[in-house]
């Protein structure tokens, strides 16, 4: 096991503990409720290509990894001078505990270019477990949205490219009543990820494409639950439309920050 897994399964460790200290507490401010006690309907409604919430069990964090950058650059296309294959993200936020839209969340996302990079750490740092600083001016491909009224944010970007040791992904970070309610990473299925790498400039990068079950923190995080839909019809185009329905505890506290 890696010393960075190790580290998220002592997070995870310790969430475990709290959790359960306050749930014989009783503090409802603290507990996670576990996604049976959810209370949602089954209703849905036709949103494009992909069914809109036919349930909302709980979706499951990820690791928020090292380059987090907490500022607030509200925008939606983040793409700035980047080049890569064009990507619509929309995320869809919903209460699990109530099936509704949670409005006026902000929800940060960040992510490498095509090859490999993070803004602010364009220096490839050797990650280290203390908080790190971004040492450069750059924030291509970062940005924050507040939901709207349907829970909704979307973002225009850019298919993320790879690096050794993780599986194409973007990050994001969802602040609910002023605390960090949420971390988790978007994936992407198998035959997305080959049609995209096949294709210039991702095809031009040489490390090895890790495949999302090589990925540690894919297959601990169950990341198969937070693979975007990708609208096919969108995938033979040169532009991508992705949307990832996300049920959240908006008074969770998450546990998974970098340091
Ligand atoms: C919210 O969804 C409804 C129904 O789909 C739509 O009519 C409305 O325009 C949406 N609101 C925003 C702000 O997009
Ligand atoms: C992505 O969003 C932009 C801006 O709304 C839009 O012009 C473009 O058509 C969208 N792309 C796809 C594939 O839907």
């Amino acid at each position: 096991m890696s010393i960075k897994l190790g580290f998220y399964v002592f997070l995870i460790h310790s969430l475990l503990i709290t959790s359960s200290l306050c749930n014989s507490c009783a503090s409802k401010e603290e507990v996670v409720p576990s996604p049976e006690e959810g209370q949602c309907s089954q209703e849905s409604v036709k949103q494009s290509f992909v069914t809109r919430f036919t349930e909302c069990s709980l979706s499951p964090e990820v690791g928020e990894g090292p380059y987090f950058i907490e500022e607030d650059i509200i925008r939606s296309n983040i793409v700035e001078d980047r080049i890569g294959i064009r990507l619509n993200v929309t995320l869809n936020l919903v209460d699990f505990n109530t099936c509704k839209p949670i409005k006026g969340a902000k929800v940060y996302i960040w992510q490498p270019d095509y090859s490999g990079i993070y803004s602010g750490f364009m220096d490839k740092p050797r990650v280290k477990r203390e908080k790190m600083y971004p040492k450069d001016p750059r924030r291509f491909l970062r940005g924050t949205q507040v939901t709207n009224e349907n829970g909704t944010v979307t973002f225009e970007t850019l298919f993320p490219g790879h690096y050794p040791g993780r599986t194409p992904h973007i990050h994001y970070r969802i602040h609910a009543n002023g605390n960090v309610a949420h971390i988790g990473q978007i994936f992407f299925d198998e035959s997305t990820s080959q049609v995209i790498q096949s294709k210039s400039p991702y095809n031009q990068v040489h490390s090895r494409r890790m495949k999302n079950e090589e990925d540690g923190e894919f297959t601990y995080f169950n990341g198969k639950k937070s693979i975007i839909n990708i609208d096919p019809q969108s995938l033979s185009g040169d532009s991508l439309e992705g949307i990832l329905n996300l049920a959240i505890n908006p008074l969770h506290r998450s546990n998974l920050m970098w340091a």
